[in-house]
C-alpha cells in the first residue's frame, strides 16, 4: 500500500462508497465527504457512467485519494487505472487482477470471507484485503479469529458497517479501515442534501477518533 494511502487511513480509517451515476452529483458528494474529513473515496462501478463520475472527481477536486470499487474483471481494472484510480477494490479475490495490481504498484483490496480466501491473498503477496460482506461473514468475532492466524494481514470490513457498529470494527488492531455506503445515502444525494453527507462523514471521523 502506498505511504500516502496508509497515512490517510490511519488519520481517518473510513472509506465512503460513492455509487452515483451522475458525474456532477458524484463530484459534489466527494466534496461533501472531504468537507467532513474523509478524503479516501471508493467509486463503485455499478452503473453505466460510474467511471465517468470517478474521472470527474479526479479532475475537479484536489487532495482526495480516489479508487474504484466493484471491479470485477482485469479489463475493468486496467481501464480504471488508466483513468487514474489510485486503488482498486473487488467483491472477491481474482488472481489476474491481484497480479496486475501488484505489478503496477496499485493497492488492491479483494473481498475475502473465508480463511482459504485470506490465505490465497496472502500467498499472492497481498497484506491488505477487504472483509466482505463484513456483517454476514461473521463480523468482529470472525475478524478476531482471522487475526490470530493471519498475523500480518490487515482487513477492510465492508458490507453492513454503519455508524452503529463502526467503533467495534475499528477497535480491532487488524482493521485497517472500514468501508461503506451509509455515508452517502441515496435520498440525500438525490435531494442535493450534501450537508447531511458532510455531517455523516464528521460523525464517522469522531467515532474513529474515539475508537483508536
Ligand atoms: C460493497 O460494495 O463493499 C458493499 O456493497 C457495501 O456495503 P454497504 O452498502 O452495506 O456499506
Amino acid at each position: 500500500m502506498s505511504t500516502q494511502l496508509s497515512q490517510r487511513l490511519s488519520a481517518a480509517p473510513v472509506v465512503p462508497l460513492i455509487g452515483e451515476n451522475d458525474a456532477s452529483r458524484a463530484v459534489k458528494t466527494a466534496r461533501a465527504l472531504a468537507d467532513g474529513g474523509l478524503s479516501v473515496i471508493e467509486v463503485v462501478l455499478r452503473s453505466s457512467d460510474a467511471q465517468k463520475g470517478m474521472e470527474a472527481i479526479l479532475a475537479e477536486t484536489e487532495g482526495l485519494i480516489v479508487g474504484a470499487g466493484t471491479v470485477l474483471t482485469l479489463g475493468q481494472a486496467k481501464s480504471v487505472v488508466t483513468s487514474g484510480a489510485q486503488f482498486i477494490v473487488s467483491p472477491g479475490l481474482v488472481d489476474d487482477i491481484a497480479l496486475y495490481c501488484i505489478d503496477e504498484g496499485i493497492p488492491f483490496f479483494p473481498g475475502t470471507m473465508t480463511a482459504g480466501e485470506v490465505q490465497r491473498a496472502y500467498a499472492l503477496g497481498l497484506r491488505e484485503v477487504k472483509f466482505f460482506p463484513a456483517s454476514l461473514a461473521g463480523g468482529v468475532p470472525m475478524l478476531k479469529a482471522f487475526s490470530s492466524v493471519f498475523r500480518e494481514m490487515r482487513f477492510m470490513p465492508t458490507g453492513g458497517v454503519s455508524a452503529g457498529n463502526l467503533s467495534e470494527f475499528l477497535a480491532l488492531p487488524s482493521v485497517l479501515a472500514c468501508g461503506g455506503s451509509w455515508l452517502t445515502p441515496k435520498d440525500a444525494v438525490a435531494a442535493g442534501d450534501y450537508s447531511q453527507i458532510t455531517n455523516l462523514a464528521k460523525e464517522a471521523v469522531a467515532i474513529a477518533q474515539s475508537s483508536r
